[in-house]
């Protein structure tokens, strides 16, 4: 089984140095040792789950991306496909059956499309394909999710935002990712004493839970430009004052690491109006579901990005942040470089191995560079290509391995 917290040194130049060049000491958060596969003969279990919507066709494509740069790089892969979600709730009626867990758990990293669709909209909660997403995030315990908003050069017009606002952004967006208000209890439906019918949930955080997201978040602040922002709502919920109280204690241990507190409207705002002040934001369970969405779109498409989810032991898990886009689904639309990239986040930071993650994020630079584009990141003078299409050119560039920053 893969050590998983570890968090390596990415000598890649932009846009993929979400962890970049201040040291080269490989850094590890875990106690668990690194994957230590003789170089020779590397052979890894990954389980695949490929879900709903677009899932299937960007998985199809990470694999075989994945195929390629392990025969170029001598390692060998067992994927094992589960299932999760929308397709497993068809198949045996739950959302997250016992065997795609216990498979997850015993392989060495995860990597998963997306789930959920109309279809499944209106079940009960504990039949709605997101049920299964959080339940395989707390069985595979990955409190830890890293999501990196990097402007991409060749995209930089693809944002929303002006040009100079865009251009140069790299942040990473550290969430924690098995506590807080989506898994706090009480929470339920009831009656009120005035016999009207309420939905209520539990915002809570334990010290330790704090301590453990907060140390990995400084590690990684510590690893790119040494500045940490954590983002709360200290001034009205006591589970952020607890959340300021120890970020600000383990602060002490990080005096490399320059920390700053904002409570989210305010960070929402700057994150729009000057994304560039960030460097790495550490939030709690949903702040960071929001924060990241909305820093994905100041690079132009959440198609792009990729996220990593990791714990202090176990296999990580991998998938892109976008869901399952059922009204493109089955068109061969959908953008596979999220799905990619995060491909590479789990060679690199699932199983340490560098050399191939490089070669993936060196590929789909290149893809950008020859001008490839799926509909969402497409603009006048590239080519607009279907999910397949640009995955066999991603294929063409990892053979060509075209070093990162080649034009
Ligand atoms: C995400 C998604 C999930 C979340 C949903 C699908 C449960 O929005 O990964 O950001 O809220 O965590
Ligand atoms: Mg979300």
């Amino acid at each position: 089984m893969a050590a998983s917290l570890q968090v390596f040194h990415s000598k890649l130049v932009r846009p993929f140095h979400t962890l970049s060049s201040r040291s080269s000491t490989p850094l590890r958060c875990s106690a668990a040792p690194p994957p230590s596969k003789s170089h020779s003969h590397r052979r890894y279990t990954i389980t695949l789950l490929p879900g709903d919507g677009i899932g299937p066709e960007v998985i199809s494509v990470a694999k075989d991306v994945l195929l390629l740069t392990g025969s170029l790089e001598g390692i060998k892969y067992d994927f094992r496909e589960m299932l999760l979600g929308g397709a497993a709730l068809d198949a045996t009626g739950v959302p997250l059956p016992e065997e795609t867990l216990s498979v997850a758990k015993q392989s060495d990293a995860v990597l998963l499309g997306a789930i959920g669709g109309y279809k499944w909209d209106k079940n009960e909660k504990h039949l709605k394909p997101e049920t299964g997403l959080l339940q395989i995030r707390k069985g595979l315990q990955v409190f830890a999710n890293l999501r990196p908003a990097t402007v991409f050069p060749q995209l930089v017009d693809a944002s929303t935002l002006k040009r100079e606002i865009a251009e140069g952004v790299d942040l990473m967006v550290v969430r924690e990712l098995t506590g807080g208000i989506y898994f706090g209890k009480p929470r339920g439906f009831g009656t009120n004493e005035n016999g009207e019918e309420i939905g209520y949930n539990t915002e809570v955080y334990a010290a330790h839970e704090i301590d453990r997201i907060a140390h990995v978040a400084f590690k990684i602040a510590q690893k790119r430009q040494g500045r940490l922002c954590s983002v709360d709502k200290a001034n009205v919920l006591e589970a952020s004052m607890l959340w300021r109280k120890r970020v600000s204690a383990i602060a002490q241990k990080y005096p490399d690491v320059e920390l700053s507190h904002m409570y989210v409207d305010n960070a929402s705002m700057q994150l729009i109006r000057y994304p560039k002040q960030f460097d790495t934001i550490v939030t709690n369970n949903i702040f960071g579901d929001i924060l990241s969405d909305e820093a994905s779109m100041i690079t132009g498409s959440i198609g792009m990005l990729p996220s990593a989810s990791l714990g202090d032991s176990g296999p990580g898990l991998f998938e892109p942040i976008h869901g399952s886009a059922p009204d493109i689904a089955g068109q061969d639309k959908a953008n596979p470089f999220a799905t990619v990239l995060s491909a590479a986040m789990l060679l690199r930071y699932g199983l340490g191995e560098d050399k191939a993650a490089e070669r993936i994020e060196n590929a789909v630079l290149d893809t950008l560079n020859r001008g490839l584009r799926t509909a969402d990141i497409y603009s006048a003078g590239t080519k607009l290509v279907g999910c397949k299409q640009l995955g066999e050119e991603i294929l063409k560039s990892v053979e060509s391995n075209v070093p990162a920053g080649a034009v």
